[in-house]
C-alpha cells in the first residue's frame, strides 16, 4: 500500500489506526507493506517512530496489543519527496519493486491519496506514467473526498482520473459507507422479509434524514467557508445513505448491482428550479453565543461570509416507489447535539375504529435508525395501557448494538481497506453516482450563491434556524427529534425519575422551535399543554407586559393551568429564538396517574413558584 500524504492527518489518525485494527484482527496478509511518501524528509525508522508515538492516541481497542503494533510497524517503509518533484516516482517505483520482491507481494499495489483533491489528477498521471501499471498484480486508486467542489469540477476530475485509468480500478472514498450503521441498512432492507412489502409510497408518509453536529468549524474556517453544509455533508454522506434506505433491490450482493441501484435513485431524485430551490430548501448559519464566535468570526472565514453551516430540504424521488413522498433532509454544524438519525414515518391507522373510547388520535408508527453516536434501530407504535379502560401510549422496541454485539469500535477505514485489497467497490462512490449527487445539489448551491442570505440566523448549541421547522410545518409535519435521558435529567423535574418515567416523557414530547418574541401561552386562556425549555430563555409577563421572570434551559412552564384545568394566569414570551418540548395535557396527566413521585415534585414546584397548595387529588383531577 503506497500512502500519498503519510505525514498527514489522516494517516495517522485514521489510515494507520485501520490497518492496525486488521493486523488485530488477523486480516492483513503476511505479504502486505506500506510505502509512505510526503514532503517530510523522513527516514524510514522516523516515519516508524512518528506513526509508534501516534498510534496509542488514535488506536480504538480496549486494549493496545503492543506485539501486533512492533510487528505491523517493521512493515513500514518511507520515500520522503513532492508530487512535483520529478526524481520522486521513480525512486517509489525502485522502492514498490524492492518490497514487492521482499514480501512477495505478486505486483498488487493499492494507492492511497491522502493528499487535497486538486493532486488527484497529477498523481494518477504520475504513477501512470512511471510504468506501475506493468507487470503482473492488480493496481487499485483510494482517493479520499472531496470529489470536486461542484458538478463542473467532478466531471473534470473524472475525466482526469480516468484518463489513463480504468473506473473499477478507482475507489472514491465516502467514510459515511464504512459506518457499520450504514452497512447495515442494507442488511436490514434486504435480509429481512417484515418491510419490504411497505417499503414505498402506499404506507410510509414521509422520510427523515437528521445528521446533526455539536462542533462548529473548528481549525477548518479556510476549507468550510468555500465549502458549506451542502457540499460538505448533504451531497456526499446524505446522500448516500438517502440511496441505501431508498434505492431498488439490488439482483445480487456484487458491487455494481447495488451501485447500479444507488445511481438510480438518485438520478431520479427531482431537481430544483431557482424557485423549487426557494419553496424546498432552508439555509442557516451560527451566530456568536456569550461564549463563542459566530460564524463570521472564525478564523479563516470571510466576515460577510454567506456560506451556510446549517441546510434543511424536502427533496422528491420521482419514480414509482416513492412519487410524492416527502424526504427531509437536515445538517447543521453547532447545534444542540451530535446525532445521525433516520426516520421511516408511516402513515397513521385511521383513529375512527376508536371512537367512544378515550383514545383521541393515533400517533405514526415510526423506524428509526440511529446510525451515531447512539448506534441501534428503533420502532415505535401504540400499546394499550394496562387498565380496564382502552387507553395507548406510544412505546417501542429497540435493538441497540451494544447490547446485542461484542464488538470492538472501528474508525471505519478498516472495512474500506479490505475491500479495496479484494476488488469490493461496493463501499465506494462510483463516477456516475458522484455525478448524480452533483446535479441534485448543484442548482441549491448554484441558488444560494447569487441570493444574499440573512445570517447569522440560529444561535449555537440549538435546533437551528427556525425556517427549517416551518419547512416542515408547511406539510403537517415535524421534524422528529431523537430526545434521550440525558436532556430530561437537565430539569431539575425529571433528574431523579427512574427509567420507565423517563421513557415514558420521552416518547410523549413534542418539539416546537418559538422565534424572539413570540407568544407561547396568553393570560386568561385554558391551558391544554405544559413546556420544558431545551434551551433559550421565556418571559413570564406581568399585566403591563413587563418581564416578571425569565426561565432558561430546564425549566418547565405551564404546568399549573394544565394540571388545575384553570386559565393562564400570565403570558409568557420567548425572550430569545427558544426550544421547547411540549407536552399535552392527556398525556401529562397519563404520567402523572402513573408516577406518584412526578407528581410529588410538581406539588413542590407549585408551592414554591405560585404559592399554590395542591393535594394529591386535585392533581389526578381530570
Ligand atoms: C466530514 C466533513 O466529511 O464529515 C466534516 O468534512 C464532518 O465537516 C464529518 O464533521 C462528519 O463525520 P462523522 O463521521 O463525525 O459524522
Amino acid at each position: 500500500m503506497v500512502i500519498f500524504g503519510a505525514s498527514g492527518d489522516l494517516t495517522k489518525r485514521l489510515l494507520v489506526p485501520a490497518l492496525y485494527n486488521l493486523a488485530c484482527d488477523g486480516l492483513l496478509s503476511d505479504n502486505f507493506a506500506v510505502l509512505g511518501t510526503a514532503m517530510e524528509p523522513w527516514t524510514t525508522e522516523q516515519f516508524r517512530e512518528r506513526m509508534s508515538t501516534e498510534i496509542p492516541k488514535y488506536q480504538t481497542r480496549k486494549e493496545f496489543d503492543q506485539a501486533v503494533w512492533d510487528r505491523l510497524v517493521a512493515r513500514f517503509h518511507y520515500v520522503p519527496g513532492g508530487f512535483t518533484d520529478a526524481a520522486l516516482f521513480p525512486a517509489l517505483r525502485a522502492e514498490v519493486q524492492r518490497l514487492d520482491a521482499a514480501y512477495g507481494a505478486c505486483g498488487n499495489v493499492l494507492f492511497y491519496f491522502a493528499v487535497a483533491p486538486r493532486f488527484f489528477g497529477l498523481l494518477c498521471d504520475r504513477v501512470h506514467e512511471s510504468g506501475f501499471k506493468d507487470g503482473p498484480g492488480w493496481k487499485r486508486i483510494i482517493v479520499e473526498k472531496p470529489f470536486g467542489t461542484d458538478l463542473e469540477s467532478a466531471l473534470k476530475l473524472n475525466r482526469e482520473v480516468l484518463a489513463n485509468w480504468q473506473e473499477n480500478q478507482i475507489y472514491r472514498v465516502d467514510h459515511y459507507l464504512g459506518k457499520e450503521t450504514v452497512q447495515n441498512l442494507l442488511a436490514f432492507r434486504f435480509a429481512n422479509g417484515m418491510f419490504e412489502p411497505l417499503w414505498n409510497k402506499h404506507h410510509i408518509d414521509n422520510i427523515q434524514f437528521n445528521v446533526a453536529e455539536a462542533v462548529d468549524v473548528e481549525a477548518r474556517g479556510g476549507y468550510y467557508d468555500s465549502s458549506g453544509v451542502v457540499r460538505d455533508m448533504m451531497q456526499n454522506h446524505m446522500f448516500q445513505m438517502l440511496a441505501y434506505l431508498c434505492m431498488e433491490v439490488p439482483g445480487s450482493f456484487e458491487p455494481d448491482a447495488i451501485r447500479n441501484e444507488k445511481a438510480k435513485l438518485l438520478q431520479s431524485v427531482r431537481r430544483y428550479t431557482p424557485d423549487e430551490v426557494e419553496r424546498n430548501a432552508v439555509r442557516g448559519q451560527y451566530g456568536p453565543s456569550a461564549d463563542k464566535p459566530g460564524y463570521r468570526q472564525e478564523k479563516d472565514v470571510n466576515p460577510q461570509s454567506n456560506t451556510e453551516t446549517y441546510a434543511a430540504a424536502r427533496l422528491y424521488v420521482d419514480n414509482w416507489r416513492w412519487e410524492g413522498v416527502p424526504i427531509y433532509l437536515r445538517s447543521g454544524k453547532a447545534l444542540w447535539k451530535r446525532g445521525t438519525e433516520i426516520v421511516v414515518e408511516f402513515k397513521r391507522a385511521p383513529a375512527v375504529i376508536f371512537r367512544g373510547t378515550p383514545v383521541n388520535g393515533l400517533d405514526a408508527n415510526r423506524l428509526v435508525f440511529h446510525i451515531q453516536p447512539y448506534q441501534g434501530i428503533e420502532i415505535q407504535f401504540q400499546a394499550k395501557i394496562p387498565g380496564p379502560q382502552m387507553q395507548l401510549q406510544p412505546v417501542h422496541m429497540k435493538f441497540g448494538y451494544g447490547e446485542a454485539f461484542k464488538a470492538n469500535r472501528y474508525t471505519g477505514y478498516e472495512v474500506m481497506l479490505y475491500a479495496c485489497s479484494h476488488g469490493d467497490a461496493t463501499l465506494f462512490s462510483r463516477g456516475d453516482l458522484v455525478e448524480a449527487a452533483w446535479r441534485i445539489a448543484q442548482p441549491i448551491i448554484d441558488h444560494w450563491a447569487a441570493t444574499p442570505a440573512e445570517f447569522p440566523n440560529y444561535v449555537r448549541s440549538t435546533w437551528g434556524p427556525k425556517a427549517a421547522a416551518d419547512l416542515i410545518a408547511a406539510d403537517g409535519r415535524q421534524w422528529h427529534e431523537v430526545v434521550t435521558e440525558d436532556v430530561l435529567k437537565q430539569s431539575p423535574l425529571f433528574r431523579d425519575g427512574d427509567a420507565v418515567f423517563l421513557e415514558q416523557v420521552i416518547m410523549a414530547l413534542t418539539p416546537r422551535q418559538l422565534a424572539a418574541g413570540e407568544v407561547v401561552i396568553t393570560k386568561g386562556e385554558l391551558g391544554r399543554e405544559m413546556y420544558l425549555i431545551e434551551q433559550g430563555e421565556i418571559e413570564v409577563l406581568d399585566d403591563e407586559g413587563a418581564a416578571i421572570k425569565v426561565l432558561t434551559d430546564g425549566d418547565v412552564f405551564g404546568e399549573i393551568g394544565v394540571l388545575m384545568s384553570t386559565k393562564r394566569n400570565a403570558t409568557c414570551r420567548a425572550k430569545s429564538p427558544t426550544d421547547i418540548y411540549v407536552l399535552s395535557k392527556a398525556d401529562f396527566h397519563r404520567i402523572l396517574r402513573d408516577n406518584s413521585s412526578f407528581a410529588d415534585a410538581i406539588r413542590t414546584v407549585a408551592k414554591e413558584r405560585y404559592r399554590v397548595e395542591m393535594t394529591a387529588d386535585s392533581l389526578m383531577a381530570e
